[in-house]
């Protein structure tokens, strides 16, 4: 995850000598070097309105749910008052800023939007997708790490516009947010994101958000479980799109280790915290080095890269 925790997203102020947005924002998609979004199409604009529609950027949103973290007092004092409230059928939540810049480039976490990648993110996984639907490179698409599921559910409406009618799209989670951080892994040791209730999303909510948008069916798989108990025991037989979304070392170490050898050559790996959590990339790092992978690391916003494997 790139984002942040609260409502006022901690952005970075240089980039390259300017802010992440306007850095984004005066260059947004040159690595796009095929022109595939540029191209203007009712299946790209199904794609665009999406978009605004998954990240809530089209229209903003107001409120959050009060949840503090697991382990603190105030979660204490908070359970008992949110089951009295909750049984006279009222939500505890406070107004909120909304952040447009911040939403564009997916840095902070959204109180309601099915995903927290933001318009960049979205626009990358559109670009890799389409590619590889375009080049005809064989494989399934799998999102590891999928919280409300905005991305995989783009991953499915891409392969509905073009009218894929094969693929699979794999959804692979815990259902209950990110595990504990594994001691032997000192990049993870520090990480406090097990605690968050609001990343632990339920497969019923992803499935109901799945549906939503008219995309739940049978070519949406759920993986549910820890990534090292699920993925190098899921029936996948060759990938196309592997989108890495699960923050920590371990959990990206997992999923490299058991889906890599599964891409396609023309495939895409797209790594959303490369730039934003150092274990995320010491573990692409360690991983490409000792699979002496040399295709070029393409950065796309303040967080996220992809290469597109050759060999
Ligand atoms: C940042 S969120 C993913 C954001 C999402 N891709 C989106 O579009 O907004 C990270 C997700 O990874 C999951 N996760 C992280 N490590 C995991 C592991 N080892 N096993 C299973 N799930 C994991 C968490 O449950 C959480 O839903």
């Amino acid at each position: 995850m790139a984002g942040r925790e609260g409502d006022e997203p901690v952005v970075p102020r240089s980039y390259h000598g300017r802010t992440m947005v306007e850095t984004v924002r005066s260059a947004r998609r040159p690595w796009d070097r095929a022109g595939i979004l540029e191209e203007s199409s009712p299946q790209r604009l199904y794609l665009e309105l999406l978009k605004g529609v998954l990240t809530r950027y089209a229209f903003g949103e107001t409120k959050r749910l009060i949840e503090p973290a697991k382990g603190t007092r105030q979660r204490l004092l908070y359970l008992p008052v949110k089951k009295l409230l909750g049984a006279l059928g009222v939500q505890l939540v406070r107004p909120v800023r909304f952040d447009r810049g911040a939403r564009e480039i997916g840095i902070d976490w959204p109180p309601d939007a099915e995903t927290m990648i933001g318009l960049t993110g979205l626009d990358m996984l559109e670009y890799c997708a389409t590619d590889v639907l375009r080049l005809k490179v064989p494989g399934d698409f799998i999102e590891t790490g999928v919280w409300r599921g905005g991305a995989a559910i783009f991953m499915r409406a891409v392969l509905e516009a073009y009218g894929d009618r094969d693929r699979v799209v794999w959804a692979a989670d815990s259902f209950r947010g990110l595990p504990k951080p594994d001691p032997s892994h000192d990049t993870d040791v520090e990480d406090a994101l097990w605690r968050y209730p609001r990343l632990a999303i339920s497969l019923e909510e992803v499935r109901a958000n799945f549906e939503r948008y008219g995309l739940l069916d049978d070519r949406v798989r759920f993986l549910v479980g820890w990534f090292h108990e699920t993925l190098s025991t899921a029936p996948i037989e060759r990938l196309a799109l592997l989108r890495l979304d699960g923050d920590l070392y371990e959990s990206t170490m997992v999923a490299l280790e058991a889906l890599y050898p599964k891409l396609s050559g023309g495939g895409y790996v797209i790594v959303d915290d490369y730039h934003a959590v150092r274990g995320c990339r010491n573990a692409v790092d360690e991983f490409r080095a000792r699979h002496r992978i040399t295709e070029e690391i393409v950065q796309t916003d303040w967080a996220r890269v992809f290469w597109r494997r050759e060999r």
